[in-house]
């Protein structure tokens, strides 16, 4: 079903789900990587690029996934989780939806403001807002900071969720992907 169910995910948020996690790894990904090569070589600016696209993927994945969420229920977690992991949960996704649009934002206004213009997917993004380059230069260490701070974040979320699965032994994970119901 595309809809959420009382006990689990239905397919538009799953979808919306995974794909915007495989893009997130991919922006980490291609940017680490980028570092084994060295500067001015093709495949350097390559995984740049690479690391634009996979980024604005997730902006352009996050605005329609917000407005399905609000429309949407939240699974219930069979067996219910104490208060204190229910709320600890609801703060990391909430984070992760706020980092899944800060991060792209950031990135975009500081290139702009160095003078780069923007591919996506062949058109070139118009200029939003302009900033001086020295705050240009600030979102960038900031836009790096949020980029290692959705890494780890990331991976204590994907743990929480095997941690549920295979000793609190609850359907946390099952919802977003066992069977739908
Ligand atoms: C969810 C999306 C994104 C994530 C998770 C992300 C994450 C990161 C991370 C982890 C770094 C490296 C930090 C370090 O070196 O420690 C980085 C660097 C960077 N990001 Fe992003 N980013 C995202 C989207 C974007 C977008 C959309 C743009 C611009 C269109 C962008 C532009 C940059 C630039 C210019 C750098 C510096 C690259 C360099 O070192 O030469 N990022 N990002
Ligand atoms: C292998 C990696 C991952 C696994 C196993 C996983 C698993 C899950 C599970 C089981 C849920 C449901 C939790 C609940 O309702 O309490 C969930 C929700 C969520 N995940 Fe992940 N996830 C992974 C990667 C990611 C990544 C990389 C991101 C983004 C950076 C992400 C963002 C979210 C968000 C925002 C929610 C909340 C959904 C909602 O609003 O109901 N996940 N994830």
């Amino acid at each position: 079903m595309l809809t959420n169910t009382r006990t689990s995910y239905g397919l538009a948020a799953r979808a919306f789900h995974w794909l915007s996690a495989i893009a997130v790894v991919a922006a980490i990904a291609f940017i680490e990587l980028k570092g084994f090569f060295p500067k001015g070589t093709p495949l350097r600016d390559a995984m740049k690029l690479a690391h634009f696209q996979a980024g604005l993927i997730v902006l352009l994945l996050v605005l329609p996934r917000l407005m399905w969420r609000f429309t949407q229920r939240v699974p219930d977690i069979a067996p219910k989780p104490d208060r204190r992991v229910e709320w600890l949960s609801h703060l990391a996704h909430w984070a992760l939806y706020a980092l899944m649009i800060a991060l792209p934002v950031l990135g975009i206004v500081a290139l702009q403001n160095f003078g780069r213009e923007i591919h996506f997917l062949g058109f070139t993004l118009p200029t939003f807002i302009t900033v001086s380059e020295d705050t240009a230069g600030e979102m960038m260490e900031l836009h790096e900071l949020l980029g290692n701070v959705i890494l780890w974040l990331s991976v204590l979320h994907a743990a929480a969720a095997v941690w549920h699965h295979r000793f609190v032994k609850d359907d946390t994970l099952t919802r977003m992907i066992g069977k739908m119901s």
